[in-house]
């Protein structure tokens, strides 16, 4: 009897720490509550906006509208600025260190193309550009996320040609 009871004793402390850590687990993946006074675009969100600002950077580049490349050169380096102090963390890794990694090169190297009004430096850094961004989609398993020189300009309402 006293034997039965220290294992059903067991086997309920047992239950009680399964369930426990089942509950830390899940709340440890639940994000935070969403708060409307307080709205913090996701990764996905931010990515969206880089993507815009990617594609208008390669007609106004290849146009050789300098001032325009220059201003969304600038809008690129600020949304990759944002995501390190919004969404510094992916699953809980930092990916600081790569967006820095695989973006500042390329960015300065736009800069200095766009300062230079030159055409083919400019290509150069944004295929490479374009490589940073394939190369954290491969690392963190989005690999079908995959960036390339647009054919055709998604928004048709903004004149590329100087
Ligand atoms: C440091 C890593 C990293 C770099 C660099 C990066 N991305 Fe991403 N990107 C991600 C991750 C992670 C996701 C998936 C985010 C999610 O779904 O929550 C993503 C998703 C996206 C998406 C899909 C967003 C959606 O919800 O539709 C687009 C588009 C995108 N990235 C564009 C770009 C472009 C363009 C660049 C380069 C200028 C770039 N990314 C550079 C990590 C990166």
């Amino acid at each position: 009897m006293i034997r039965q009871n220290r294992m059903s004793r067991n086997f309920a402390m047992g239950a009680i720490l399964a369930l426990s850590l089942v509950q830390m687990s899940s709340a440890m993946a639940q994000p935070p509550p969403k708060d409307p006074n307080n709205y913090v675009p996701g990764l996905g969100d931010l990515m969206g906006s880089l993507q815009v600002q990617h594609g208008k950077l390669w007609f106004a580049g290849s146009q050789q509208n300098w001032p325009l490349a220059a201003y969304t050169v600038d809008a690129i380096k600020e949304g990759i600025a944002d995501m390190i102090v919004l969404r510094p963390r992916y699953k809980r890794e930092s990916i600081v260190e790569m967006l820095t990694l695989l973006t500042g090169q390329p960015m300065q190297d736009l800069e200095e193309a766009v300062q230079k009004q030159d055409s083919v430096l400019f290509m150069q850094a944004y295929d490479s550009l374009t490589e940073g961004c394939n190369v954290c989609h491969s690392n963190h398993g989005y690999g079908f996320i995959a960036i390339q020189r647009p054919a055709a300009p998604a928004w048709t309402n903004l004149r590329y040609r100087p």
